[in-house]
């Protein structure tokens, strides 16, 4: 069933208390069937991130949490510390570019050494509290960056937007979708245009999802479409997300995001990345530190295809990010403020 109507009210990731299980709107079969897995071994938890059943930076760090604590469940006394430490690993290991991963699971990690001295029933009732704090957190972080990056633009302003990151893809309304959901609340229109993504279509499959059950005028482009709609004038600001900032500014997203960042600067337009501080990384100096996922080929030459559209044994580079330079970045909005050049300094300022 597709139901435009409810996508938004269904939660990206939550924790089922009753069941003790993750709970997670599986992203890979939207917008053609809204279905919720249930899941609560750690295999289970690894698989739905690894394949983007769960995805975008802030949600798999929730969903790490709430997996981390209902797999700590079936761990007895005398295992637990072991057992958890390699659990923790493990879901780390599961993506390397989004640093809300390994941020949510060091969390959950500090919970368990620091409350040593106390029962393993005691501490998995601190890791249930740590990991809803998670959670409730990131809504709130998400409704300040919509509050800041909405005084960035104006009713019928054209916003471009690359990927996913929208409620899909976090707690509530997203980061970079966010401005856009609650001017909208507020009875504000704006006109979105959404690169499809290549390749695995998180702004065709997911973004014009929920921004047109949201009732926002929605225009779906190619990924090669961006400048002609720029250059046609249509484009006020673009508003991507992020899955690492570095020291410098500098800012790591869904891949072509940087092209988008070259193609802004040409046309004049404002390029803005939204994010909360759990996407900054300051324990890097730049960019080039952070590691770029590399996903299967079959991700370019087959998947959505009726059949293949490649011939077998070419060769194929699919990095499932690419990093935008911090000189191209007109501000980074976090829900601590829009933060502008020269990004050493501002953002010092907001991680102290
Ligand atoms: O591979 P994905 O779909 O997890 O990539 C997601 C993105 O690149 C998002 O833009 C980013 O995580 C920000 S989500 C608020």
């Amino acid at each position: 069933m597709t139901s435009k109507d409810n996508i938004l009210k269904c939660e990206a990731v939550a924790l089922d208390e009753e069941r003790n299980a993750l709970v997670i709107l599986d992203q890979t079969q939207l917008p053609n069937k809204i279905a919720m897995l249930s899941l609560k071994d750690i295999e289970s938890v690894y698989q739905a991130i690894y394949s983007l059943q769960v995805r975008g930076a802030p949600a798999i760090g929730i969903a790490a949490a709430f997996g981390l604590y209902v797999a700590s469940l079936a761990l007895d006394d005398e295992e637990f510390f072991a057992r958890f430490h390699e659990y923790k690993e493990y879901l780390n290991s599961a993506r390397p570019t989004a640093v809300n991963l390994s941020w949510a699971l060091e969390r959950m990690e500090k919970v368990v050494t620091g409350n040593k001295g106390k029962s393993i029933s005691e501490i998995k009732e601190l890791l249930r509290r740590e990991a809803i704090a998670i959670k409730n957190e990131d809504a709130d972080m998400c409704r300040r960056i919509g509050e800041y990056g909405l005084t960035l633009i104006k009713d019928g302003d054209g916003i471009l937007t690359h990927c996913n990151a929208g409620q899909l893809a976090t707690a509530k309304y997203g980061t970079a979708l966010a401005p856009l959901h609650l001017g909208r609340e507020r009875g504000m229109n704006f006109k979105v245009f959404c690169d499809e993504t290549r390749p695995l279509l998180q702004g065709a499959r997911l973004s014009t999802f929920e921004l047109l059950a949201d009732g926002i005028d929605t225009t779906l482009i190619c990924d090669n479409m961006a400048s002609q709609v720029m250059k046609n004038g249509w484009i006020n600001a673009v508003f991507v997300g992020c899955d690492r900032v570095a020291a410098n500014g500098d800012a790591c997203n869904k891949i072509g995001t940087s092209g988008l960042a070259i193609l802004a600067k040409h046309y004049g337009i404002p390029f803005y990345v939204l994010g909360p501080t759990s996407t900054i990384d300051m324990s890097i100096n730049s960019g080039e530190q952070i590691v770029i996922e590399q996903r299967p080929i079959e991700e370019v030459t087959e998947m959505w295809y009726s059949k293949r559209m490649a011939p077998e044994g070419v060769k194929v580079y699919n990095p499932a990010f690419d990093v935008t330079e911090h000189e191209l970045i007109t501000g980074i909005v976090t829900e601590r403020g829009i933060l502008r050049p020269p990004y050493v300094d501002s953002l010092r300022l907001i991680m102290k």
